[in-house]
């Protein structure tokens, strides 16, 4: 069966330096989700957010905003910002767990209240054409609670509904909880996108084999740690190619050049690699070790020696 894959967000990281690099250099994904937008009390959009989705600064075929929020004249404001810079779908995040937004009534917290669901997604289709889809986790405290937003959710034309199968007290731990999801596919009329804990080609086969129905699968984390990931999936093969770590090696540099580019002030270039290299050194088989020697980097030279030393062995 026909499948596509979806880079799921991760605010910091998937941001637009990483995805033209990926896709560049690996590809594999049909669309990026870019992390979201959060409006902090003024109708103002963040430079951060509006460096991230101008047109130029993007290279990948489809790109979808996202935003955070819970209320209704802030997500239409949000729509119209987007639909400035020429996007016509605007992704809607019910998935975030920090107890920072989810007190606040948003991401995750926001699950359990299907009223306010109602408002917004009411005044965003009566007010404009943005087809909207969501993200979502299954539940704050319980995985029911999706359920209650269904009848909600079956009243709007919603593009897709990407679930992350866990509940927003879990945070990132635990397993994914496949049962509840399982219920999910069974209760709404709306397209379903998986999302979660794929990090390998066997990962997504054995998610494959369990959702049949699935046609579309979101990588996050996964995605980062391996790079190659989603160009594998697509190949079925779980055979890295022969130049793999000069690949991985020239990718990232393309991030290190860009960051170190843009950044001002060499520590925070340094922060933001080793970020990144806290999911990249998963790839190696002494990920802890890998890490140790980026970490201990304290400076550009120190850190491009790192790098190096991690892969004068396999280029
Ligand atoms: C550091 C971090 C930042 C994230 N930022 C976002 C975000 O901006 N928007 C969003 O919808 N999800 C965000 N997520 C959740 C991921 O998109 C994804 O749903 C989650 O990691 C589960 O998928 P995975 O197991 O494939 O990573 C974030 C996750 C992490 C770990």
């Amino acid at each position: 069966m026909s499948f596509k894959l979806i880079s799921s967000p991760l605010q910091s990281f998937t941001e637009f330096r990483f995805r033209n690099a990926l896709d560049n250099h690996f590809g594999g994904i049909d669309t990026y989700y870019a992390p979201y937008i959060r409006l902090n009390v003024k109708m103002e959009i963040k430079a951060n957010y509006e460096r991230d989705l101008f047109p130029e600064n993007n290279i990948v075929q489809e790109l979808v905003p996202q935003v955070m929020t819970n209320d209704p004249d802030e997500f239409l404001f949000v729509v119209k910002y987007v639909q400035s810079l020429g996007y016509n779908e605007l992704n809607w995040n019910l998935g975030c767990p920090y107890p920072m937004v989810t007190k606040r009534c948003m991401g995750s917290g926001l699950i359990n209240d299907p009223q306010r669901i109602d408002e917004v997604l009411k005044k965003a289709h009566e007010e404009s054409d943005i087809v909207v889809s969501m993200k979502m986790r299954m539940g704050y405290e319980n995985p029911t609670e999706i359920l209650d937003t269904f009848p909600i959710l079956d009243k709007y034309p919603i593009k897709n509904i990407g679930i992350h199968a866990r509940i927003g007290q879990q945070l990132y731990k635990g397993g994914v909880d496949l049962e509840s999801f399982q219920n999910c596919l069974d209760k709404t009329k709306h397209t379903i996108y998986y999302n979660g804990d794929i990090c390998s080609v066997a990962d997504f086969r054995r998610m494959q084999d369990l959702f049949p129905s699935i046609e579309n699968w979101m990588i996050g984390r996964g995605l980062i740690a391996d790079p190659f990931l989603a160009q594998m999936i697509k190949a079925d093969t779980e055979v890295f190619p022969d130049n793999r770590w000069k690949l991985f090696r020239k990718f990232q540099y393309e991030l290190f050049d860009g960051y170190a580019g843009a950044l001002s002030g060499k520590s925070h270039v340094l922060t933001k690699m080793t970020s990144f290299w806290e999911y990249f050194s998963v790839s190696f088989s002494d990920s802890h070790k890998v890490f140790k020697k980026i970490k201990k980097a304290k400076s550009i030279e120190a850190y491009h020696e790192a790098v190096e030393e991690i892969f004068k062995d396999f280029v």
